[in-house]
């Protein structure tokens, strides 16, 4: 059997610890099925003393990940530190420049500094792998890299926060606040450490960069990307939804326009009857419009330390069955070098479906007011829906709820007709817009 291929771990946190169970449990499986035995020889954290369930005692414990990537004795780096800055960039700059090959989970990292670590992997001719980056267990980025290279993607989209989507979920299912769900999935530790990045949307944008730069061939362009959370969706957009046939889900979607390519982040709804409606709860999706193959679709656990852990540990694992002086594949699917600019389409050139829900009074001209600047944008409805307000008891109120739904239209022709029907004086709230989605399956 080959030498053992020694790794380090910085970060011991609900991955690191996942990953260490799996390498002790597992050892001479993974052995034999990678023809060398994977040990870790170092790890790096803050604190030695903790109790993780890991016996750490014939291991160099680093308090510095920085200096572990400089100079511990091992073959592959393993990230799982987070945040898009030091210490983990630096850590993993240095471990990939001095020929170590890296395996880290970090989203942020790679959607800020991707290009430029992927040159530096290549340059080394070391590997750079992020399967657990994006879509926690799911293997989406195997499958893009390798796996659909003969074909080209014209859209690629899905739900990639497992957070956002529980929310959504047991909105729905239970009538709960936003709030009361935010924090049972704290409580699960389903969110990142500052929770405004997963229900604002920045945990979405920066795995759809990833996907983006994959799809596309072109380079990851994170500030690039139209963002909207999901923490001004209310009970009365998913009862509205419902009504209609559709589900609220938070998706990224990256598309290939006339103008250039789009990427957005936003609550969207999406047809009951489509699969990506049926992923529920913190289960991840990604769906790829592919020209050879159709429309591939994968879902699976998105989010947790066993998902992102096994992830990580098939990315180890290609690099133990890796052998010396074996030629790696480009880590974003083509060499970083050779990656495309991103020419970013405006998002007021979007075309699609929209969801429109106004808070109207209740008195005569406002519908015709309504009619005449949607006709005078050239909207076209498909359904207009008119409610009670909330104080509207018996549907006498003061108050009506009107839902207008669009058939595809440009985005900027709805912003122009919202920003009309504000200024006409009779909307009592904040107008809500929400964008339909029209999966193939
Ligand atoms: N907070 C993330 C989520 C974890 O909820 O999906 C994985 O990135």
């Amino acid at each position: 059997m080959a030498p053992a291929l020694k790794i380090g771990i910085a970060g011991l946190g609900t991955v690191g610890a996942s990953l260490a169970r799996i390498l002790s449990n597992r050892h001479n499986k993974l052995a034999d099925i990678c023809g060398r035995p994977i040990e870790i020889v170092a790890v790096s954290a803050r604190d030695a003393s903790k109790d993780r369930g890991i016996d750490l005692s014939a291991i160099q414990f680093y308090t510095n990940p920085v200096e572990m990537a400089e100079s511990a004795d091992i073959d592959v780096f393993v990230e799982l530190i987070g945040g898009q800055g030091d210490p983990a960039f630096s850590a993993v700059r240095s471990a990939l420049s001095r020929g170590c090959h890296a395996v880290t989970a970090n989203k942020a990292l790679l959607a800020r500094h991707g290009v430029e670590l992927a040159g530096i992997a290549e340059e080394n001719g070391v590997l750079l792998n992020f399967e657990a980056a994006v879509a926690g267990g799911i293997p989406v980025i195997k499958a893009m890299r390798e796996s659909l290279t003969g074909n080209s993607i014209s859209r690629v989209f899905g739900i990639l926060n497992g957070t956002c989507n529980y929310i959504l979920t047991e909105m729905e299912r239970n009538g709960l606040s936003f709030e009361d769900c935010l924090k049972e999935a704290q409580r699960l530790g389903y969110a990142e450490a500052d929770p405004t990045f997963d229900v604002e949307g920045n945990d979405t944008a920066h795995k759809l960069a990833l996907l983006t730069s994959l799809a596309f061939g072109t380079q990851i362009a994170a500030d690039d990307i139209y963002l909207e959370g999901i923490s001004n969706i209310s009970i009365e957009d998913i009862r509205a939804a419902d009504d209609l046939g559709f589900r609220i889900k938070l998706l990224g979607v990256a598309q290939k326009t006339e103008s250039g390519i789009e990427q957005r982040v936003h609550p969207t709804m999406v047809p009951k009857n489509s699969v990506i409606a049926q992923v529920d709860g913190v289960t991840n999706a990604v769906a790829i419009d592919a020209d050879v193959l159709g429309e591939l679709m994968m879902s699976g656990p998105g989010a947790g330390g066993d998902a992102t852990a096994s992830a990580v540990m098939g990315d180890i694992a290609d690099i133990a069955k890796s052998r010396p002086g074996h030629q790696h594949g480009p880590v974003l699917g083509r060499p970083a070098v050779h990656l495309d600019p991103y020419a970013r389409a405006r998002m007021r050139s979007h075309e699609g479906g929209y969801f429109i829900r106004l808070t109207v009074e209740d008195k005569a001209g406002v519908f015709a007011s309504l009619a005449k600047h949607m006709s005078d944008n050239d909207i076209s409805l498909e359904s207009i829906v008119q409610r009670p307000g909330k104080n509207g008891a018996n549907g006498n109120g003061d108050k009506k709820t009107v839902i207008l739904v669009t058939h595809a239209t440009m985005e900027d022709s709805v912003r122009k007709a919202v920003e009309a029907i504000s200024s006409d004086g009779y909307l009592l709230d904040k107008p809500q817009v929400i964008r339909i989605e029209r999966p193939d399956s």
